[in-house]
């Protein structure tokens, strides 16, 4: 398995068949930019083909997030047709995931934010520390979720759970995401990554080829999403006004004024 020659991915590969992979960009919340999208899409295509590893786990550097989203800068340069590109390629790569035939497992360590929530709804079962916040606050920069998340949320929480956090954009704490089924299980901060390895020291006493082929079933019951709705819903948007004012708004450190333009 690929393990260095990364900048913003930690790979730890110890001799127990499970692998950390740790986004490491913590000075700006391990934001997910195009660099840090196309190591993930090179680490998830090095652990698939990998004979050493059965289970992979994803955190983020740092005490304060898992992964605060997109990158805001990036985005902010978007228009319609490039924005469209950019969702299906987070769509892409998230669905990599999602379709992995080994299990992978999320440890929620902070912010889940946007892209961070939509990386850690993609993975197949997904632990929180106790000051998680997960959410969905693209709206606020007048976008909608665009790697999965309007697919991929309401088949985790049902659709008015859903409804609520994408149109709200508010996070929700780890206590209420358990009680809506967005995560497994809450833990204290500093015992959830020992719970995803106990959970992934289990899984590994299974025939690989049984869980990949769990994986492959559950999946096709629940595999129906409009990706490509989204994409094109999300790549419009970037034309907006409203998407210009709400990325300006962030980098600029005040509150959007929406006209619906
Ligand atoms: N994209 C780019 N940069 C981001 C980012 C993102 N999604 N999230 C955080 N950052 C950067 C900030 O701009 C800041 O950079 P700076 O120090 O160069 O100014 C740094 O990370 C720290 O973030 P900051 O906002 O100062 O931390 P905070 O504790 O005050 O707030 C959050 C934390 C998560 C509430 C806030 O960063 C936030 O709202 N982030 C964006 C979340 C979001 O909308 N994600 C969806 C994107 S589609």
């Amino acid at each position: 398995m690929k393990t260095d020659s990364f900048d913003h991915i930690l790979i730890e590969t110890p001799e127990d068949g499970i692998v950390t992979l740790t986004i490491n960009r913590p000075d700006k919340l391990n934001a997910l930019n195009s660099t840090v999208l196309n190591e993930l899409e090179q680490a998830i295509s090095s652990f698939e083909k990998s004979r050493d590893f059965g289970v992979m786990i994803i955190t983020g550097a740092g005490e304060k997030a898992f992964v605060a989203g997109a990158d805001i800068k990036e985005l902010s340069a978007l228009d319609r047709t490039r924005g469209e590109k950019a969702s299906a390629r987070g769509q892409h790569i998230f669905s990599l995931i999602e379709n992995s035939s080994k299990p992978i497992i999320a440890v929620v360590n902070g912010y889940a934010l946007g892209g961070g929530a939509e990386l850690a709804m993609a993975c197949h079962l997904r632990y929180a520390s106790e000051k998680a916040l997960i959410g969905l606050p693209e709206v606020t920069l007048g976008i909608i979720p665009g790697y999965g998340g309007t697919q991929r949320l309401p088949l985790l929480v049902g659709k008015a759970n859903a409804l609520e956090m994408i149109l709200t954009g508010q996070p929700v704490k780890a206590e209420k995401a358990e009680a809506i089924g967005l995560v497994n299980k809450v833990l204290p901060a500093n015992e959830v990554m020992d719970q995803a390895k106990k959970t992934a020291s289990k899984i590994l006493n299974n025939g690989p080829l049984a869980l990949s082929k769990a994986i492959q079933a559950v999946n096709s019951a629940t595999a129906d999403g409009n990706f490509a709705k989204e994409a094109a819903l999300f790549g419009q948007l970037c034309d907006s006004d409203d998407f210009k004012e709400g990325t300006s708004a962030f980098l600029e450190k005040r509150k959007a004024e929406f006209r619906g333009n």
